[in-house]
């Protein structure tokens, strides 16, 4: 794939080593751009690394913590020193804490760690980037990512999850409004991976939980390690779980972004019909019903 619109540029794509991020990292170097991942992954940053090498894309993998502050900032000096100049962030690292069961058992430390990362890190990423970006003189770009699980549906599953997007995509949403109103260059995107659950390792996100989160025996785990074992449990209830390549994401977010769309989102006839159900419950003021995954 090639578009001259991503030629030159440099990409910082936060949770860039594996999934959505690893995905945006390949189709935007096939475009040109110049690629720095941040990521807390050691192997999977090993791996990303030595294949950025063989693609030939002019790239830098870098240990960043999304929740420290100080970590994104040495991503963006980095970036800086290395390309010159950096004129898209995607704000993409994120972990599903594996909750499972009543929401008044869950461990705090579930609770806190998926919000230091999937919130913190939003707002530690718009704090560092956002003042270098509204800098620039010609157009750049943010893009979060957000997940419909949280900003147009409640899946009843993982409710940490869900209440961390809901707030990430508030908070996305009203970026968007703050630019507008300032006349910024600052595109700011709302990045939904899907339409289905997307392949990735999201499901396993426990391999780079911190040692301070361990909840040891505090909570309960789901019982779902990969997208696999998702299928298996969907067949169970004789629901057949479709699913999406994280490619496909990327591809649907580099359509999108020349253009300055603000939702990088496609929806299924189902999505389309859930968000229809909720608007509708709303204004009717019905009793709220749970809707499925998928
Ligand atoms: N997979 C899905 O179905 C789906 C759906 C909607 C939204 N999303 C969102 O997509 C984004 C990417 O996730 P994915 O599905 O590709 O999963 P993934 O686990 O494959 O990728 C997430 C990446 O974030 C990194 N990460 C975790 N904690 C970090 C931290 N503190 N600092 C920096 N990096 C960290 C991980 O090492 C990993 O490389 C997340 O925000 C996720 O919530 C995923």
């Amino acid at each position: 794939m090639t578009d001259n619109y991503f030629s030159g540029k440099t990409a910082v794509i936060t949770g860039g080593a594996s999934g959505v991020g690893r995905s945006l990292a390949f189709a935007l170097g096939r475009c040109g751009a110049n690629i720095v991942i941040g990521d807390v992954d050691k192997s999977a940053m090993e791996t990303i690394d030595r294949e950025l090498e063989a693609a030939g894309v002019p790239h830098r993998v870098d240990h960043c913590d999304v929740t420290q502050p100080d970590s994104l900032q040495g991503v963006l000096d980095g970036a800086l020193a290395a390309f010159g100049s950096v004129e898209l962030v995607f704000a993409n690292a994120g972990i599903g804490a594996g909750e499972a069961g009543p929401l008044w058992g869950y461990s705090e430390k579930d609770w806190q760690w998926c919000f230091n990362v999937n919130v913190w890190g939003v707002v530690n990423s718009i704090n560092v980037f956002m003042p270098y970006l509204a800098s620039r003189s010609e157009r750049t770009h943010l893009v979060i990512t957000g997940s419909g699980n949280g900003a147009y549906a409640v899946l009843p599953d993982v409710p940490i999850y869900t209440a961390s997007k809901a707030a990430v995509h508030t908070i996305t949403e009203n970026l968007h409004y703050q630019v507008q109103a300032g006349g910024l260059p600052v595109v700011v995107s709302a990045l939904f991976p899907g339409p289905h659950v997307v392949e990735t390792g999201l499901f396993n996100s426990g391999r780079v939980r911190p040692e301070e989160f361990d909840k040891g025996v505090e909570g309960n785990e789901t019982g779902i390690n990969s997208v696999e074992d998702m299928k298996r449990m969907a067949e169970e209830f004789g629901i057949n779980l479709q699913t999406t390549h994280p490619d496909e994401v990327a591809e649907m977010a580099l359509k999108g972004l020349p253009d300055g769309n603000f939702w990088l989102l496609e929806l299924t006839d189902e999505n389309e019909a859930k968000i229809r159900r909720r608007a509708d419950m709303i204004i009717n003021k019905t009793t709220p019903v749970p809707e499925s995954v998928g």
